[in-house]
């Protein structure tokens, strides 16, 4: 290096280094976080730290719930809920930064759920699309995008078990298996936290929360704890791996215990056992719900009950704020155990870079309209989530179709596509059904509509011209299934059947003797047992997100081969809920303890998902017959696509103990891969299996057992057999 540059580099860093001396230590990036955080934490006043346990919506934050009004914020407030606009976001972290005594920024914070502007399928279908990659670049461009608009963070992901599709939530899901939960929350956390435009990730709702009795959704649960650990916390435990700066802690009743405040799960398990060093925010007004669940006989009873059991920010009830420093002074809280909330809160503060950029600079993205790239990525999730139910060969629609019936409220429907967590998405962006056909079908083929009913309510009167057109036509695309609103938060059904006068449609459409190929637009799985025999075709479309009809034109039109595989067990009838894969099994198998009226088994078992192509499964290869705890042990399996098309295949692993101290499931998933395999072609895949994680089971304490003896494997059609050595 030249001697004057050097001297210049040196100079200058002799300045800074002087210049940072001066400022206070918490203001010095050179310095450890642990460090700038007591060093503010000293400086703080008792009302400042209470601030900084306070968030508040503002402006069109979350639809479902009640926002503060803009006069009634305090600058000192720890953190704000807001979305879609910069300039608010900014004026508001203006007043924290340069109009406080210690200028200690607010972290902003939404439901950036599957997508932003942009909108993804919802978090079920993106995990039929079994691609870890795909939903973690959909993440970080949401993520992007979010950033460009002035979020920090996002309440996302949830991790919830999925299991009760009567619960409208099961949409915000990744489904029913815990493996692929935990596989698809750390594919998130880090796709929303990474890269230069990362948001700090939210694992939600901690925990429970997917076991809501009866699917009826705020209602309490009831969990055996060997259970909780079992289905419930893996995902958890993956994102914090992961790395989630936040979690969110739930508002069910979890054995008598409320969720948030719940010491064993927030602070036992989440902090002491798993090492969180981030901070647990209460769901929308769980804190004060804990009077209404019968858990705190007040106000100030659960603002301390919360507290101490480990939730450090309240959200939006404003019970910490009215209440902490009335019972620090009554002595009910340490003053130690707000403290220690509140540097959870600063260390994220600190580690997301806020005191150094609290501000968000405006960017191409901001407020923008979807981009060409975000639109191609929306394209290739949906398509990638969609899940061929059935076939009998009229897919994809060949040369013979020239007169398509496009038939069922949602045909048109754009706002249904979005599903409920579209945040700043548009109805008016979205593909619908028909726009996407009307666009892809080859020229001479004609697209004729009639919404034959609404999706709830209305009369027969559309159904005569919707009969008179499937006539008319050579094959009917039947487009039926909920709103957006149907499912979601605050949105449980008792049923999974068809909403208004759908199924009836399907079945007069059917009699019109043309191929019906049905649509379901849904954010749970639905009740199809009366019209599935009548349909050629069914395509689980879900809540596809922006590009919706789009990616739908392309499946029907074989412009795409259909991968997606279910994430969640599809059940015949609502009666059948709870069931799941993963189940244990029964004292009698057949037809004893069997049901009388239906077929025990579920309409489209977790897994099922049908191609354009065919694959065939050669033999599972065990590298050795017994593996011990410690070893590792190789299995491969061959797939041969037979078919005459390119197509994805996904092989999903099953393991089953027949013999076990606490019985097993009866399939359990532990791995999976998805790989495009050209028509005529091989290809190997592996499961490395590694005991003491794919093998052991936890106990009522959470503590993983191995034990020697037996194991199924299965991989396709295929199954092994091997054996655990002590
Ligand atoms: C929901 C959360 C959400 C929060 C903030 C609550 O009602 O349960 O999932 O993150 O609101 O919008």
């Amino acid at each position: 290096m030249q001697p004057m540059l050097l001297a210049l580099i040196l100079g200058f860093s002799a300045i800074s280094t002087a210049m940072s001396a001066e400022l206070p230590p918490y203001r010095r990036p050179d310095l450890p976080v642990d460090q700038r955080v007591a060093d503010l934490l000293s400086r703080m006043t008792l009302e400042e730290k209470i601030d900084q346990l306070h968030q508040c919506g503002v402006g069109d934050a979350n639809p479902n719930n009640l926002i503060q009004r803009a006069d009634e914020l305090r600058a000192t407030y720890g953190s704000f809920m807001t979305a879609g606009d910069l300039a608010l976001r900014n004026a508001l972290q203006r007043r924290a930064v340069e109009q406080t005594r210690l200028g200690i920024p607010a972290i902003f914070g939404a439901d950036v759920i599957h997508g932003y502007r942009t909108i993804f399928p919802i978090p079920l279908a993106q995990a039929c699309a079994w691609d870890a990659d795909l939903l973690r670049h959909a993440c970080r461009s949401a993520a992007e995008s979010a950033r460009a608009d002035g979020l920090d963070w996002t309440f996302a992901p949830m991790v919830d078990h999925g299991v009760d599709p009567r619960w409208g939530r099961i949409a915000e899901t990744f489904g029913e298996s815990p493996y692929a939960g935990s596989v698809f929350a750390a594919a998130a956390v880090t796709g929303y936290q990474e890269g230069p435009q990362g948001i700090a990730a939210c694992l939600k709702h901690y925990v429970g929360y997917g076991a809501s009795e009866g699917g009826r959704d705020y209602s309490s649960t009831e969990i055996a704890p060997q259970r909780l650990w079992e289905m419930h916390l893996p995902p958890f435990e993956a994102g914090v791996r992961a790395g989630a700066l936040t979690v969110m802690s739930a508002f069910n009743d979890l054995n008598g215990v409320p969720a948030s405040a719940n010491h064993y799960t927030l602070t036992e398990v989440l902090r002491q056992r798993w090492g969180f060093q981030g901070f647990v925010v209460s769901d929308w007004g769980a804190v004060q719900q804990l009077i209404q669940q019968g858990y705190a006989a007040d106000e100030a009873d659960a603002a301390q009950l919360a507290l101490l059991a480990g939730v450090d920010l309240d959200m939006a009830d404003g019970l910490y704020r009215q209440h902490l420093a009335g019972l620090i002074a009554a002595g009910r809280v340490p003053l130690a155990a707000v403290d220690e909330a509140v540097s959870r809160i600063l260390r994220v503060k600190f580690e997301r870079g806020l005191f150094e950029q609290p501000f968000v600079a405006p960017s191409a993205l901001t407020g923008a309209a979807p981009t060409p790239a975000q639109l191609d990525l929306a394209e290739e999730f949906a398509a990638r989530a969609m899940v061929l139910l059935k076939n009998t060969g009229v897919l994809p629609l060949g040369p013979e179709v020239r007169r398509l019936a496009l038939i069922g409220p949602l045909a048109t429907d754009q706002a249904a596509l979005l599903g409920s967590w579209a945040q700043q998405g548009r109805a008016a962006e979205v593909a619908s059904i028909e726009a996407g056909l009307r666009e892809r079908l080859p020229a001479g083929v004609s697209l004729r509509g009639a919404p034959g009913c609404p999706i709830e309510g209305g009369g027969r009167e559309g159904f005569d011209a919707a009969v008179a057109l499937a006539r008319e036509s050579d094959a009917v695309v039947l487009c039926l299934g909920e709103s957006a609103g149907m499912s979601g938060e605050n949105a449980s059904r008792s049923t999974l059947r068809l909403p208004g006068l759908q199924e009836e449609l399907a079945l007069v459409v059917a009699a019109a003797g043309k191929p019906v190929v049905l649509l379901v637009v849904s954010g749970r799985p639905v009740e199809l047992a009366a019209v599935e025999p009548k349909m050629a075709a069914i395509l689980a479309v879900w809540q596809p997100g922006t590009r919706g009809g789009a990616a739908v034109a392309d499946l029907l039109l074989g412009r795409r081969n259909p991968s997606g595989r279910l994430s969640v067990t599809w059940p015949r009838t609502s009666g059948q809920i709870p069931i799941y894969h993963n189940m244990r099994p029964r004292a009698r198998t057949g037809k004893e303890g069997a049901y009388q009226d239906i077929d025990t088994s579920p309409l489209y078992e977790f897994g099922h998902g049908l191609s354009y192509t065919t694959f065939a499964y050669g033999p599972i290869r065990l590298a050795r017959p017994t593996v011990k705890p410690g070893e590792t042990l190789t299995a491969e399996v061959t797939v041969t696509n037979t078919g005459k098309r390119d197509g994805i295949e996904t092989v999903l692993w099953f393991i089953r103990d027949p013999a076990a101290s606490i019985t097993r499931p009866l399939k359990d998933l532990k791995h999976f891969e998805s790989a495009s395999i050209a028509a005529g072609a091989s290809r190997g895949f592996r499961f490395e299996i590694d005991p003491a994680r794919d093998l052991s089971f936890p106990d009522a304490d959470g503590h993983r057992i191995i034990e020697p003896g037996e194991i199924i494997l299965f991989a396709g059609p295929e199954t092994a057999r091997f054996n655990v050595g002590p």
